[in-house]
């Protein structure tokens, strides 16, 4: 797994205009609209993601960081799905947007019943599932847009840029059945040494 940052133009460009954008104190409503179009572009055609960040694992989804802000404004990963990978139901309490490099990912929204009070417990419902496919892009917004689940439901590799706005180091997993709620730690880089798990 590499963790170096792509040195093709296109994605530079794409992290300047993410960098512009935050620097503006945009709200996250207008980083979400300008980057939906920037990151449509950007996926429109994939000869920019080189070939070591293309790699999967047929264990797991597999995330490959692209860029990590070094001010911990923002991260770009790059995901790797085989198929019948799916994440859990989480949420990353910060924006995000997804864009499609590669085939399609089904996604599936949800939305709190519950006020939110009880860290350990949610009340969930479904809302709207959707095929995000090859230069579409689906993004996810607090507080009402955040919770959500995602899959390769297909019989190819898919391939997934994700921006996320801030530098996840834990989420929460939702349980719809018995309402538990769990803190998940993640780790942003491939060291070995740390047994985190390297996903959601
Ligand atoms: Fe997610």
């Amino acid at each position: 797994m590499s963790t170096a940052s792509p040195s093709d133009d296109r994605f530079r460009g794409y992290v300047h205009k993410i960098e512009q954008l935050l620097e503006q104190r945009a709200p996250d409503k207008v980083i979400i609209r300008k980057l939906s179009r920037a990151t449509k572009e950007l996926c429109a055609e994939g000869s920019w993601l080189q070939d070591d960040h293309r790699v999967g694992d047929p264990d797991r989804y597999t995330r490959h960081m692209l860029h990590r802000d070094p001010l911990g404004r923002f991260l770009v990963l790059a995901l790797v799905w085989q198929p019948g990978q799916e994440t859990p139901i989480h949420d990353h309490s910060c924006w995000g947007i997804m864009g499609m490099v590669e085939n399609a990912l089904e996604e599936h929204a949800y939305q709190r019943l519950d006020d939110g009070s009880r860290p350990d417990f949610c009340d969930l419902t479904k809302g709207r599932s959707m095929d995000v496919v090859q230069g579409g892009v689906s993004y996810l917004l607090p507080p009402h847009e955040e919770i959500h689940r995602i899959g390769n439901t297909s019989d190819k590799q898919a391939i997934s840029l994700h921006v996320y706005g801030r530098d996840l180091d834990a989420v929460n997993v939702f349980d719809p059945d018995t309402g538990k709620v769990s803190k998940l730690q993640i780790r942003q880089s491939d060291d070995k040494a740390d047994k985190r798990p390297f996903v959601v």
